[in-house]
Formats: C-alpha cells, structure tokens, sequence
C-alpha cells in the first residue's frame, strides 16, 4: 500500500515536471505573468519557446528564444485600445522559411560589412556574401536564427534573459562570443533591451534588434503617413550596394532632415535625391547629434489616427531608419495577414555599417578584458 502511494506520489511529480516544461505560468513578486508555451519545432525537431511578458497595464510582450525574436507586441491607442503593433509569424515556422529578420536580435555585426571582409590585428577575415557583395546581419545563420537559452526574471518589472555563445570562427568572425541580451517590460510601456558580451580573442560587435513597427495597430496597411523625428544632424550616405561611402552629410536641406517631426512619405518617393534613389527609400544610418554613451532620446514615431507614440532611446551611437523598402507582398505574417511594401519600419539602433573597413568611424572592437555593453528602450505612449 506504502509502495503504490509513493509511485502514485512520484508519477503526479513527474507529471508536473514534464507539464512545466512544456507549458509554465509564473507570477512574479509584483503579480506579473511570465507565460512559456511551445512556439514549435525546427527542422532539425528542437522545441522553440514563446514567453509572455505582461505589465501592470496591459501591455504584452511576446519574445521567442529562436533568434531572441520579438514576435507580438500590443500598445494602446488613444481609446485604450491594445492592439499588435508588429510585423511577425504565428509560428516558428515561419520564421525558419524565411522573414527579413522581423523582431530579432541581429549579430554578431548588425548591418553591412563592405564584400563581406575585413581586416583586425593585421589578419583578414572573409565571411559570407549573403546582400549581393557584402555581408549583412551576422552572416548566413546569425543571431537571429540559432537558439538562444531563456531565462524569465523575476522582479518588479518582468524580464527576459537570452543568452548564446557564438563560437571562434561562427559565420567567419573570431573569438568566442559570450552574448547576453535581457528584455524587460517596464512599468510605464517600454520594453528595455540591455546588451552585454564579453570574447576571448579581439572581434567586431555591432548587435541591434529588427523589429518592424506599424503604430496603426492594422498591420495590413503601410507606414507612410506616420510621422518620425530623428535626433540626428547627420547621415551616412551609401554607394549602390549601401555601404556607407565614408561622408558624413549634413541631413540640412534634403529629405534625411528629420530634425523636426515629418511625414515619411514626404521624402521616401523622391526620387530626385541621389540617395532615395539609392535605399529605394529610406534606408539609411543616421548619425545622433549627442554622441555620448549616455541613454539619450534617438527617435520619435507618431501615427496620428490611433494616438500612438513610440520613443527610441539608446547608448548607441547611430540609427538605421529603414522603412520596409524590401518588403514586396510575398510574406504572410501572423493572422494570415499579408505584409505589403513598406507595411513596416525599423529603428535599429546601432554602430555604423562597415565600421571594420572605416578607420573613421567609431570602433566596434571587442577586446579579451573589455565587456560590450548598451542599451535600448522602445517606449510607447499616445498623443
Ligand atoms: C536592414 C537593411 C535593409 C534590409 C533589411 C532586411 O535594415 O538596412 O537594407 O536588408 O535589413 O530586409
């Protein structure tokens, strides 16, 4: 009688066990909900997770640990409203087809690195063509397509803790790479991205997120009438393949002046501008008028009809304004929704492309004994 309790008592155990693993709600401190569900499986038959975020005001975070994806995000508009406000996949799958990197994190070097080569410490590297020429995004498999290690953090703001190791040598880059990225949800709507990474031998670094916003809460429509101000006096102008020709232009008196609040499609159709001509539209890196490591204001998104207001904080020194050129009507995103051109818009915060093969630039070395480290806040609000 003793024995069949104790199996019972082992067989309820391990019942919880396996129900945990694959299905978990925990409730923090401060009565927030961290959700983990299954988010389904690669090709290769790994489990992929989704955890949920949630604040005291409702806002919803949802973040995979493939690729550290933000997957769906709701922001209230004027009336209250929550709704998705961007561009993702319902399921794994359709991240492992193929999207342009919607909501993931981007490493090891964000952004384009001229014919996919540089040169550090006297040694040069090679790392896959994957945009024509030059190498984009952290390479064939980035960041944004291996499998991170999740960890919910309890406290008074729930956060996730994605952490990865990219080998010496990953996508042709040197060094072991010890990642972490930790989301957190805040109180007051913003989801707080902290970068931190440490290497044992001297790499490059420029690590950023992807995620395409569309403040309409309609994701089948397009991001033209949103209004965007950019904290930048200057920009990088690029050659045909953008990468950057090495300038530093003033954005005074041509359509990248977004020095004061402005419709984007006032300037993204000019095709007068050498450099519209040249991203299809805006796709470009602007760089911040106050240069310092310091959190300071980076960018403002306003969509006038819902109200909604997305402010871009960072430490970083620059930011790609790309507005969703490439996006052609060929995805099918989460709802079975459509993603049209220019349905979406990114504001990564970043170094500067090419960095590497640009002495000029701000550097993007990693040393043995330094620790990378900066942060981005997302913060949205309404009008
Ligand atoms: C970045 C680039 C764009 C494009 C997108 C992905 O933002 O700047 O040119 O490659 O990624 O489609």
């Amino acid at each position: 009688m003793k024995k069949q309790v104790k199996t019972a008592a082992v067989l309820f155990l391990l019942a919880c066990v396996s129900m945990t693993s694959c299905n978990t709600s925990k409730k923090d401190n401060n009565n927030n909900m961290i959700e983990k569900v299954s988010f389904g499986k690669l090709p290769d038959g790994q489990e992929t997770e989704l955890y949920t975020l949630k604040n005291a005001s409702g806002m919803e975070v949802k973040i995979s640990n493939f690729g550290g994806t933000v997957v769906s995000w709701t922001a209230p508009n004027n009336k209250g409203v929550y709704e998705d406000v961007i561009l993702g996949c319902d399921s794994v799958a359709g991240y492992v087809k193929g999207v342009p990197y919607f909501g993931a994190l981007i490493g090891r070097f964000g952004n384009r690195i001229a014919n996919g080569k540089f040169t550090l410490e006297g040694k040069e590297y090679t790392l896959a063509q994957n945009n024509g020429v030059n190498a984009l995004h952290g390479g064939l498999k980035g960041f944004d397509k291996v499998l991170w290690t999740a960890t919910p953090i309890e406290g008074e703001e729930p956060a996730l803790k994605l952490t990865y190791t990219a080998k010496d040598g990953e996508e042709g880059y040197p060094g072991n790479l010890s990642v972490e990225v930790v989301y957190t949800l805040q109180k007051d709507n913003a989801l707080k991205i902290d970068y931190k990474a440490t290497t044992d031998k001297t790499t490059i670094i420029n690590l950023t997120n992807h995620t395409y916003f569309n403040l309409n809460g309609n994701l089948d429509s397009d991001i033209l009438e949103h209004e965007v101000t950019l904290n930048a006096d200057k920009f990088l102008p690029v050659d045909k393949t953008l990468i950057p020709t090495g300038e530093l232009k003033p954005v005074t008196g041509n359509v990248f002046d977004f020095l004061k609040s402005k419709k984007i499609s006032a300037g993204i159709n000019d095709t007068t501008d050498t450099q519209i001509k040249a991203g299809g539209g805006y796709d470009h890196c602007w760089v911040l008028t106050d240069s310092t490591k310091t959190l300071k204001s980076a960018a403002t998104v306003y969509e006038p009809k819902s109200g909604r207001v997305l402010e871009v904080l960072t430490t970083e020194p620059a930011i790609q304004f790309y507005a969703g050129n490439f996006l052609n009507g060929t995805i099918k995103g989460k709802n079975g929704i459509i993603y049209k051109h220019r349905s979406g818009l990114c504001l990564e915060t970043q170094h500067y492309p090419d960095s590497p093969n640009k002495p000029a630039f701000p550097s993007t070395v990693l040393k043995p004994n330094e620790t990378y480290q900066t942060t981005t806040v997302y913060k949205f609000s309404v009008k």
